[in-house]
C-alpha cells in the first residue's frame, strides 16, 4: 500500500496508458485502478471499486449519489469527464465535503460543430437522401422530390445562451441567420437578441437546446412547447434527453406540428432500437456525439485528471463545480 492517494477511473480514457497519456500522468501520481472493459461498470461494481478510493474520475454514464458516496467514505474528489455533471448530486457531494469537477470549454466548438451537423442535416433531409440512394430509390431528377427547408437567411433560436449556445450563434452568422436567445437573463456580447421564450418559439425556424438538465429544464420541452413552434420548425438538441418529452416531440413530428428534429441525446442511452421516437418522421438521430472529436476527447480527459489531482492535492481546480465542498464542515480529510 503506497502513500499515495487511491485513485478509480470508470473508462480507458483516451491516451490509453502510453507515456505521457493522462492515465500514465495520474499513474505516476496514484495508486490508481482503471475499469477497461467496454461499457461501464454496474453501479453495484462501481461501489466496490469505488469504496478504497479519494479520487473517482467518472464518465456521465455513472451516478454518482448518496449511496456511491457512503459506501466509499474515503473519496474526497470526483472528476466528471463531461461539462454535464447531472449525473452527480451535487448537493450530496457538497454535504459530504466531496469536491466534483467536470470539463468546460474543451467541448464547446465540437458540440457546436455537431448542433450545426444535426440542424443542416435535419433541414436539407440527408439522412433520408442518403437512404434513398442506397436502396435504389434515387429516380430522375423532380422538381418536388425531397424538399427541405432554407437555412441561410433563417431565423435560429437558441435556447440557453451559455458557451455552447454562443459557439451556435456565432457560427450563425456565417449563414446571414437572425439569431434570437432565450434565457434567464441578457448576456453580454451574445451575438443574437434576448427575446422572451414565447416569443422565439413563435419566430424561429430553427429552435436548438443548449440548457443544462436540471429539475428546471427536466422535460420542459413537452406539448406545449411544440405547440408554440412554426409548422415549419425544426427543432435540435444537443444537450441532454432529459430536457425533452420525447413522445410528445414524435406526437409533434408525427402529426406535421413542427417540420423535424436533430437530436444527439435521449433517454434513455443507448436507446433501445424499438423506441417509437425512433419512427417519427422527418428525425435524424445520432448517439450522442456531441464532443466526439480526437482532439476534443483528449482534451476532457486531461482536463478531468488535472481537476483531479488538483483536488486531491488540495489545490482549487479551475474547473470545481461545487468549490464551497473545499470548506465545508464534513470535508473528508
Ligand atoms: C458533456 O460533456 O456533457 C457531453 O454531453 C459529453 O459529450
Amino acid at each position: 500500500m503506497s502513500g499515495r492517494p487511491r485513485v478509480f477511473v470508470s473508462r480507458m480514457l483516451p491516451g490509453g496508458d502510453a507515456p505521457g497519456s493522462p492515465v500514465a500522468d495520474l499513474r505516476a501520481r496514484t495508486d490508481l485502478d482503471v475499469w477497461d472493459a467496454d461499457g461501464p461498470p454496474l453501479a453495484e461494481s462501481l461501489r466496490t471499486r469505488s469504496a478504497p478510493c479519494e479520487g473517482l474520475l467518472t464518465m456521465l454514464t455513472e451516478r454518482v449519489d448518496a449511496l456511491l458516496l457512503d459506501a466509499a467514505p474515503r473519496v474526497r474528489v470526483v472528476a466528471n469527464m463531461a461539462v454535464g455533471y447531472d449525473n452527480i448530486d451535487i448537493p450530496a457531494c457538497t454535504a459530504r465535503g466531496v469536491l466534483v469537477t467536470n470539463t468546460p470549454g474543451v467541448l464547446t466548438e465540437a458540440t457546436a460543430d455537431m448542433t450545426w451537423a444535426l440542424l443542416l442535416a435535419a433541414a436539407r433531409r440527408l439522412p433520408e437522401g442518403e437512404r434513398a440512394v442506397r436502396d435504389g430509390e434515387w429516380g430522375p431528377w423532380h422538381p418536388t422530390w425531397l424538399l427541405g427547408h432554407r437555412v441561410s437567411g433563417a431565423t435560429l433560436g437558441i435556447v440557453g445562451p451559455g458557451r455552447i449556445g454562443r459557439a451556435v450563434a456565432q457560427r450563425a452568422q456565417g449563414f446571414g441567420m437572425t439569431v434570437l436567445y432565450a434565457g434567464h437573463r441578457a448576456v453580454a456580447d451574445f451575438p443574437g437578441s434576448f427575446t422572451p421564450l414565447d416569443d422565439l418559439l413563435a419566430r424561429a425556424e430553427y429552435v436548438s437546446m443548449h440548457v443544462p438538465l436540471t429539475p428546471e429544464t427536466e422535460r420542459m420541452c413537452d406539448a406545449s412547447f411544440f405547440a408554440r413552434m412554426r409548422p415549419d420548425a425544426i427543432f435540435v438538441n444537443t444537450t441532454r434527453g432529459g430536457v425533452v418529452d420525447q413522445p410528445a416531440l414524435a406526437a409533434a413530428l408525427r402529426s406535421g406540428q413542427i417540420a423535424g428534429a436533430g437530436i444527439d441525446v435521449m433517454t434513455p442511452e443507448p436507446m433501445p432500437a424499438g423506441d417509437p421516437l425512433l419512427t417519427a418522421p422527418h428525425l435524424v438521430v445520432a448517439p450522442h456525439l456531441g464532443s466526439a472529436t480526437l482532439e476534443t476527447r483528449a482534451a476532457m480527459a486531461r482536463l478531468a485528471v488535472e481537476g483531479l489531482l488538483a483536488g486531491l492535492e488540495g489545490r482549487m481546480p479551475a474547473n470545481a463545480v461545487n468549490p464551497e465542498a473545499l470548506t465545508a464542515k464534513g470535508r473528508r480529510a
